[in-house]
């Protein structure tokens, strides 16, 4: 678990030197203050978790202090330190924010419990808490399906990334070979399991927001910022923060996601000060960096940085000893999902599934086995519900590679395109390349670098019309 950083503030230099002693012994990092002055100071430099923080202070007041630390970071956790164990005091500071309250003189040992219990009392306090127990329960079971000498030298990795606790992590792999999968177990296996686990599509988001969405903005920072608002690495604290399809990051970002790696520090738009960070950085490309690099689209010193650490993902293709074992998780997996019963495959719908090359890799095996099951009435899944691709047969294929009709004119007298049907009537040319742009998706499984190929244009444009055509949802996601 990531150190904890707490700041004593008390104007008698005994109690400073005896609490820091004792907190820096108990493994937490720790920073002193005299006065107010001070205190201010060490709070933006030093951001501390904690603050043990005295009422009466030469230069100022304890509870005015409170809740102005408490306004710029609620997270902070506070406990209040007075000479005077007055009642009506210790109300007014827990009413104001503080976690609790010690009345001098005090024994040592009664701080430092009330500090653990303090920390112990936020973390269960926080509303994700619930949440990341479900996640972490549905991802803690073997969830990573494999068991070729490929993967294992993944799982390996896994390991020994997830105990390199601060370093930078680089997961490539083509798109659906399991990249998010491989990074939640790094968070998970990792000392910031407990904390979030929060993941930013570097793709979806305009280059403009972006920046926004990772450092957050003070109030002002732009016309619309009426309020101050925290970034993502921010409600991270000391999770995990999961930059994927980073070879998309803009150039600008890149210098300063840099910055984070290397100083733990940034800055919200409108800030004059810098933050730190406790996250850690895992992040993931489909592309190819190197040649990124090379072309000038991604900075190489960020690139020698990331890749010290990389688990490469292989193809399904070329693990196809894999596919059995996944197939009977994927069934196991959607006989729960749906209330299904399907018991087993038959052998020649496994020979056909070992067959077939998977250019969408795990997540179109996925789609394919929950597709099947959905359609299947029996208890044994058959070939029946397999599109033509995978069983050889082509006029079965729902999707085509070659989006001009392989027959003419139909019974209907309609031209056929896949599951387009051209009317008598005619149609518009927006419907039909909506359509096109629709089939090439399905047909890559939504790798839309692949879908924006097979259709001839630039990713970018496809990105464009699948906006137009209202194929994204708000997150930008299919
Ligand atoms: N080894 C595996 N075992 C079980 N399921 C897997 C495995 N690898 C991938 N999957 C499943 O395949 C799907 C795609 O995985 P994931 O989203 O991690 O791929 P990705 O590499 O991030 O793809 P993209 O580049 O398109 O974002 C998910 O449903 C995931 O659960
Ligand atoms: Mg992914």
């Amino acid at each position: 678990m990531t150190k904890k950083r707490i700041l004593v503030v008390d104007d008698e230099h005994l109690i400073r030197w005896s609490l820091t002693q004792m907190l820096v012994d108990d493994g937490y990092i720790v920073e002193s203050a005299e006065n107010g002055g001070e205190a201010l100071a060490k709070f933006k430099e030093f951001q501390p978790h904690m603050m043990l923080l005295d009422i009466c202070l030469p230069d100022a007041n304890g509870m005015d202090l409170l809740q102005q630390f408490k306004g710029e970071n609620q997270d902070l956790v506070v406990i209040m330190i007075t000479a005077h164990s007055h009642a009506d005091s210790a109300v007014k500071a827990l009413k104001l924010g503080a976690e609790d309250y010690v009345g001098k003189p005090f024994n040592l040992e009664d701080v430092l419990h009330s500090v653990k219990q303090a920390f112990e009392k936020c973390h269960l306090r926080d509303e994700n808490a619930y949440y990341r127990q479900v996640l972490r329960k549905k991802f803690e079971s073997d969830n990573l399906v494999g068991s070729c000498p490929k993967m294992i030298e993944v799982f390996k990795m896994i390991k020994v990334v997830a105990d390199a606790d601060d370093k930078t992590v680089l997961i490539t792999g083509a798109s659906g070979t399991g990249k998010e999968l491989v990074a939640r177990a790094i968070h998970l296996h990792s000392s910031h399991a407990n904390e979030p686990f929060i993941e930013v599509n570097c793709a979806a988001i305009p280059e403009t927001l972006l920046e926004n969405e990772l450092f957050g903005h003070e109030r002002g920072a732009y016309t619309d910022a009426s309020q101050k608002q925290k970034g993502i690495f921010e409600m991270a604290k000391g999770g995990t923060v999961f930059l994927d399809e980073l070879g998309d990051m803009p150039l600008g970002m890149q210098a300063k996601i840099l910055k984070v790696i290397e100083n733990k520090r940034y800055r919200r738009l409108g800030g004059e000060n810098d933050m730190i960070t406790d996250a850690r950085i895992i992040t993931a490309t489909n592309q190819d960096l190197p040649e990124l690099v090379k072309q000038g689209k991604f900075r190489a010193d960020l690139f020698y940085r990331i890749n010290a650490m990389t688990i490469f993902l292989p193809l399904l293709s070329e693990r196809k000893m894999d596919i059995p074992h996944l197939v009977n998780y994927f069934v196991d997996q959607f006989n729960h999902e749906y209330g299904r019963n399907v018991e087993e495959v038959d052998a020649q719908t496994m020979s056909l599934l070992m067959n077939y090359d998977w250019p969408g890799n795990v997540r179109e095996l996925s789609n394919t086995i929950e597709r099947a099951m959905m359609l299947e009435e029996g208890r044994i899944l058959s070939s029946d519900h397999l599109i033509g691709e995978i069983t050889g047969c082509r006029e079965k294929a729902s999707t085509t590679e070659s989006p001009v009709a392989e027959e003419g004119a139909g019974a209907d007298d309609c031209f056929s395109l896949g599951n387009f049907k051209l009317p008598k009537d005619g149609i518009s040319m927006e419907e039909v390349e909506k359509e096109l742009i629709k089939m090439s998706l399905n047909r890559w499984s939504g790798n839309q670098t692949k879908a924006a190929e097979c259709l001839r244009m630039s990713r970018d444009t496809l990105r464009y019309r699948m906006k137009k055509y209202g194929l994204v949802d708000a997150d930008g996601k299919r």
